[in-house]
């Protein structure tokens, strides 16, 4: 029988596929995006990443065996806030414009997170495995196209807790294998469908406000 793990990798193939060529993250990796735009991509992830990581501490009240899908090692909000802080300044959270559809991607996350908190799980699976995964390949054109050279700036990129995101990612895959016994995998796999297609509006909301 296949797993979670394995059924979300194939569902989302597709989606993983349209994210990869938007025009955000391909201007991203050909080193075509303005600072500016980076910088309104970082604050929106900020939102992002903070609702998801917040829903994850409360949900870990009643259920702590999900908290492990936003465990330290990965969380990213500190990590943006500090590139947010170096790349722009102090004030980047009233300077820096909230794209709407990060905006409206928070607050479904936080909705989520209230009446059906196992879901966040997918949110993180498309984040955090991607950031283990793609993300380190962005990294690297970050870090060229702007000039940095770490680790300020970049910390978004950097898993300083993880240094093996290989083994990381097949533990990741175990536990959503696990997860399997709560008997809501066709859930998780529609809200990680969801999830890509919230990631792509942000990245085509970013785009457009350039
Ligand atoms: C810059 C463009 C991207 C590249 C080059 C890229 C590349 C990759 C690669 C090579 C893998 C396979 C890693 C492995 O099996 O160990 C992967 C996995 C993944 N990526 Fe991306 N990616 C990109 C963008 C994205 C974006 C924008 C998202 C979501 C917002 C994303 C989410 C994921 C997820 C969830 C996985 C894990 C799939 C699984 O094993 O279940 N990726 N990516």
């Amino acid at each position: 029988m296949t797993g979670l793990a394995e059924h979300l990798k194939t569902a989302t193939h597709e989606a993983h596929r349209h994210a990869e060529t938007r025009p955000l993250v391909r201007d991203l990796l050909q080193g075509h995006l303005e600072r500016e735009a980076y910088v309104l991509l970082l604050r929106g992830l900020r939102e992002i990443y903070a609702a998801l990581e917040e829903g994850f501490d409360r949900a870990g009240t009643t259920s702590p065996h999900l908290t492990r899908f936003a465990a330290p090692e990965l969380r990213r909000t500190t990590a943006l806030e500090s590139d947010l802080a170096f790349l722009y300044g102090p004030h980047w959270a009233e300077g820096v414009e909230v794209a709407n559809a990060a905006a409206a991607y928070a607050m479904r996350l936080r909705h989520t997170g209230e009446a059906d908190p196992i879901l966040l799980v997918a949110h993180a699976y498309v984040r955090y495995l991607g950031d283990l995964s793609g993300g380190r390949a962005m990294g690297r054109q970050v870090a060229r196209h702007y000039a940095l050279e770490g680790p300020d700036g970049l910390r978004f990129y950097d898993f300083a807790d993880i240094p093996d995101a290989d083994a990381w990612k097949h533990a990741y895959r175990g536990w959503l294998d696990q997860l399997s016994t709560e008997g809501r995998d066709g859930d998780l796999v529609d809200e990680a469908r969801e999830a890509f297609a919230w990631n792509q509006r942000l990245f085509d909301d970013v785009h457009a406000l350039r």
